[in-house]
């Protein structure tokens, strides 16, 4: 079913697996190059750029929009979480994305629906201990999408260092046939990264968030000076975290690139990554640290 009401004129939307696999299908007879960037909507500049490299390397480009309950805790911010069709249709269209499959809830999870992927690893870690089920959530709804969208290559931002590597992970694990593209975080000027949940960042918020790449950018200092007890790097960014106000740190630390388990000493390249909330919003970064 396409959308006529809010969908721009060069893209087309389509909100049932049918529809969605008869376009790719169609796009895979022509010899054509797919590529799929799942999201959950209130797209800006970073999704724009996953949109921007699908498209410089693929022939046609879906996106997907579904804010994924099951990837939500129970206090979490799923209700709220911002939802604007008609705007993120028109961003689709104008990043040249060729279709959009928006399904309703009932379409991903019907009556019944019982099957979920279960990580452990890597997805019991950092975000794992502070989301509990949340990457049981991401990880089923991005295969089922990878089922509904058979794409040859998927696009997932850095920001979210963790998932893309649960999901890497998985598509090994589980002999999914894509190509998984990384790409780099977009940041506002002062350094934020982009988050469809800054929106919800009053002035002093919005301020005080900065802290999270400051964080970071402590620790990629600190390496490149010659610091080699990370215990200590830790602790300077969880007080840089936890002396601004509003800002409670859920984590910062600094981990292997692979395993994502917390290192004690610099290695050729590590991650540091960090998790707070800020106000009432939680938020995450990271930076990758090459010494
Ligand atoms: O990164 C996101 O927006 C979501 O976690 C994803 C990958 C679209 C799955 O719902």
């Amino acid at each position: 079913m396409s959308s006529p009401s809010v969908c721009p004129p060069a893209l087309t939307a389509v909100e049932r697996i049918a529809a969605i696999r008869a376009i790719v299908a169609a796009a895979r007879d022509r010899g054509e190059r797919v590529g799929l960037v799942p999201t959950m909507g209130a797209l800006h500049a970073g999704h724009l750029s996953l949109m921007q490299a699908a498209r410089n390397e693929c022939d046609f480009v879906v996106a997907t929009i579904f804010v994924n309950p099951k990837q939500f805790g129970p206090q979490e911010d799923f209700r709220k979480y911002p939802r604007d069709l008609a705007t993120d249709l028109r961003l689709c269209a104008e990043a040249g994305v060729d279709a959009v499959f928006h399904p309703p809830t009932e379409e991903v999870y019907p009556p019944g629906f019982t099957s979920f992927v279960e990580m452990g690893g890597l997805s019991e870690v950092l975000e794992g201990r502070f989301r509990p089920g949340h990457f049981r959530g991401v990880a089923t709804v991005v295969l089922k999408l990878f089922q509904m969208v058979p794409a040859d290559c998927a696009y997932f931002g850095q920001k979210d260092y963790q998932q893309q590597a649960i999901i890497r992970r998985m598509c090994g694990d589980l002999n999914v046939p894509i190509e998984i593209r990384v790409c780099p975080t977009i940041r506002e000027p002062d350094g934020l990264a982009l988050s469809s949940r800054n929106v919800f960042l009053n002035e002093a918020e919005r301020k005080a968030a900065l802290s999270l790449s400051r964080a970071l950018h402590l620790a990629r200092q600190k390496i490149s000076e010659g610091a080699t007890d990370l215990h200590v790097v830790r602790d300077e960014m969880r007080q840089l975290l936890n002396s601004t106000p509003t800002v409670h740190a859920d984590y910062a630390t600094l981990v292997d690139p692979d395993t994502l388990e917390e290192i004690a000493t610099v290695l050729p390249r590590q991650v540091a990554v960090v998790a707070a909330r800020v106000g009432v919003t939680r938020l995450i970064d990271n930076l990758i640290i090459e010494k």
